[in-house]
């Protein structure tokens, strides 16, 4: 079994991405999307970017290793009555199934940095992309004080260490790993530009329920709480989450939380 698959096909993400519906509308709106524009959608969860693309005209393939996510794409594509919008299996570190050159824009927010092996996934990026295309990531960033480098951060510190050679795919938020990536799959690197950009993730209860659906639903965050349970740990665990969530809720009566992060911008 593919670990990197089971892994987000563990819980159900569709859980988190509700949370982040408008922080994607709101960058797809920055991309420049005009009608037709081919654009592939690569670790598209159920589209919290890839449905506002379609929205703008643009055709639009959204590809996840997550057979469940794909599903519930699909499922949102057609009760939009989005035609030109369509979600399928793939593998963003070989994405045989896609020819060369054949997107204007490869957009992949908080998706392929999740994916191992980086060099190939920048290859293959790359790759699909047309030349005079574009490449748009989203990626976490290491150490950050926001959100999500922080649950990644004390989730680390209940797992256990992970396997030799692993890379950890908060390296996708370092600028100079990002340029050797892209600049040993080809491109310049004066075609690569970063900016630090921010997504919300907006919740309607309290922070301690968001925390719960983390728990319940994150593959990376439930894989920590199996790990804490193995020695007895999940109360601390659960105590550290609640007081991070806590502490960067800026609503009064319901949750949200900026968590900053690493837009790249890859010119082909
Ligand atoms: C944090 S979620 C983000 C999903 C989506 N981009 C969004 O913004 O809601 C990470 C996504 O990357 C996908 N993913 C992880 N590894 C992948 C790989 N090797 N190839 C394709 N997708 C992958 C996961 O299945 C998951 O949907």
């Amino acid at each position: 079994m593919n670990a990197n698959k089971a892994l987000w096909e563990k819980g159900d993400f569709t859980r988190i991405a509700e949370s982040m519906r408008e922080s994607g509308e709101a960058l797809v709106k920055k991309l420049g999307i005009t009608d037709g524009l081919q654009v592939l959608d690569l670790g598209c969860g159920d589209g919290t970017t890839a449905v506002p693309e379609a929205q703008l005209g643009a055709d639009v393939l959204g590809v996840d290793i997550a057979s469940n996510l794909v599903a519930a794409g699909n499922a949102r594509a057609e009760a939009l009555g989005l035609t030109n919008l369509r979600f399928q299996e793939g593998d963003a570190t070989d994405l045989n199934e896609l020819g060369d050159e054949q997107f204007d824009l490869v957009v992949s927010i908080f998706g392929a940095m999740f994916a191992p092996k980086p060099f190939d996934v920048a290859k293959e990026m790359v790759r699909v992309t047309k030349p005079g295309g574009r490449i748009v990531m989203g990626n976490w960033i290491p150490n950050d004080p926001t959100l999500v480098a922080q649950i990644l951060k004390i989730s680390s510190a209940y797992s256990p260490p992970p396997p030799d050679g692993f890379v950890s795919p908060m390296t996708w938020g370092v600028e100079d790993d990002v340029i050797e990536r892209f600049t040993k799959a080809g491109v310049p690197k004066e075609g690569i530009s970063f900016q630090r950009d921010t997504y919300t993730f907006d919740y309607p209860g309290p922070p301690s329920e968001l925390v719960a659906e983390f728990r319940s639903y994150y593959g990376p965050t439930m894989n920590a709480f199996e790990a804490a349970a193995t020695n007895g740990r999940e109360g601390d665990l659960q105590a550290e989450l609640d007081t991070l969530f806590n502490e960067q809720n800026t609503s009064d009566d319901a949750t949200s939380i900026p968590a900053t992060f690493l837009r790249v911008t890859v010119k082909r």
